[in-house]
């Protein structure tokens, strides 16, 4: 599909300083965006400058929910240089949440092309400093005025990108994580494995209460018996023994998430052992107490590696690792991100050169 391009004729000043940037607060001079209309499928690409929507108060997506959302990165090389990691499979999981949302599969080849030309475009806004990337924000919402709960006919899709460095102010410090022991995030059979933002809405409750305690996210359990690890709302979960390295089994109510699937490929390339297991809470923490659980860690394209120092359950806290991260953490977070950055060989076909 040919996309059209209009510039802005309003640029705005980029970040002077690039250790400020935080996590999604500032937006380029472009975005891209298409529509889809039952019967004419995805049409109308383009690039047009960053600019609020004017949407309908009775638009679906503002009633009903259907609403889902990608996260991925460009990385600027040391010689100058931009590549993406594993775009193609943030479209191909977005065209998996869309299903099970009832939303029209994304035409990946167009959002693939008007990525890429967009970020082209905007180059100059990917940021320089060690650590910093541009956070790329694809999103698909339902625009069907009305009020009848049934598929949306109309949809957009849209991609925004924003100049970020880590997601979490403790950077490369463990965080703390509460186990939510009251709240679930999803059920099998529901959405949970999607990327849908109805996910994230239902998480913000547990989120706020741990921070008022002092913790920095939540980690979920199963829906059902609130016994088994599930994920923490942005970021997978793994936990060290020695080199051997555990995660929840993806069991339909897990974001399958493509940063833990490629550290998962990277440990085992690298000689670690790798367990998808169903791991229950309570023999984690009775590992950590033993001394046999070594190290835990988030992964995630926001989070990229994040060590985990303490996790806190009912009254019940366990430290884990000296304060710092730990040496599996550490070794994986330097191959991914050295992968990312192009300081090391893509063995594995992840990334597109721009
Ligand atoms: C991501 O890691 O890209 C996410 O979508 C997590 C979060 C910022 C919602």
């Amino acid at each position: 599909m040919e996309i059209s391009v209009t510039l802005s004729q309003n640029l705005k000043q980029k970040p002077q300083d690039e250790s400020a940037l935080g996590f999604g607060r500032i937006f380029t001079d472009h975005m891209f965006m298409m529509d889809y209309e039952a019967g004419a499928g995805w049409h109308n690409a383009r690039i047009v400058p960053y600019q609020p929507f004017a949407m309908d108060p009775a638009s679906m997506v503002l009633h009903y929910g259907q609403a889902i959302f990608e996260g991925c990165k460009c990385y600027r090389r040391e010689d100058g240089g931009l590549q993406l990691f594993r775009a193609e499979d943030n479209f191909a999981r977005m065209t998996r949440s869309a299903r099970r949302m009832c939303m029209p599969a994304l035409d990946e080849e167009t959002a693939m092309e008007g990525l890429k030309q967009l970020i082209r475009i905007d180059a100059d806004w990917v940021p320089r400093k060690e650590g910093t990337s541009l956070y790329i924000r694809p999103t698909m919402v339902s625009m069907d005025v009305g009020l009848g709960v049934h598929a949306s006919s109309k949809y957009c899709f849209f991609i925004i990108l924003s100049p970020v460095g880590a997601y979490y102010k403790e950077g490369l410090k463990p965080v703390s994580i509460y186990v939510e022991d009251e709240y679930v995030r999803a059920v099998r059979g529901g959405v949970g494995f999607t990327k849908c933002a109805g996910n994230y809405a239902a998480s913000i409750l547990a989120g706020d209460i741990a921070e008022k305690k002092g913790f920095s996210q939540v980690l979920w359990l199963d829906g059902v018996e609130q016994k088994y690890i599930e994920e923490v709302g942005s970021m997978n979960m793994m936990f060290a023994y020695g080199n051997k390295i555990v995660t929840p089994v993806l069991n339909g109510s897990i974001l399958p998430g493509i940063t833990r699937d490629s550290v998962l490929k990277l440990a085992r390339q690298l000689g670690y052992e790798a367990e998808e297991a169903r791991l229950n809470v309570e023999e984690i923490f009775a590992d950590a107490k033993a001394g046999k659980l070594t190290e835990a860690f988030g992964t995630g394209t926001a989070a990229v590696i994040s060590p985990v120092g303490v996790l806190a359950l009912k009254d019940e806290k366990v430290t884990l690792g000296d304060g710092g991260i730990g040496p599996v953490a550490q070794k994986l977070y330097d191959t991914l991100t050295g992968i990312q950055y192009g300081r090391l060989e893509d063995k594995n076909g992840w990334i597109t050169k721009l």
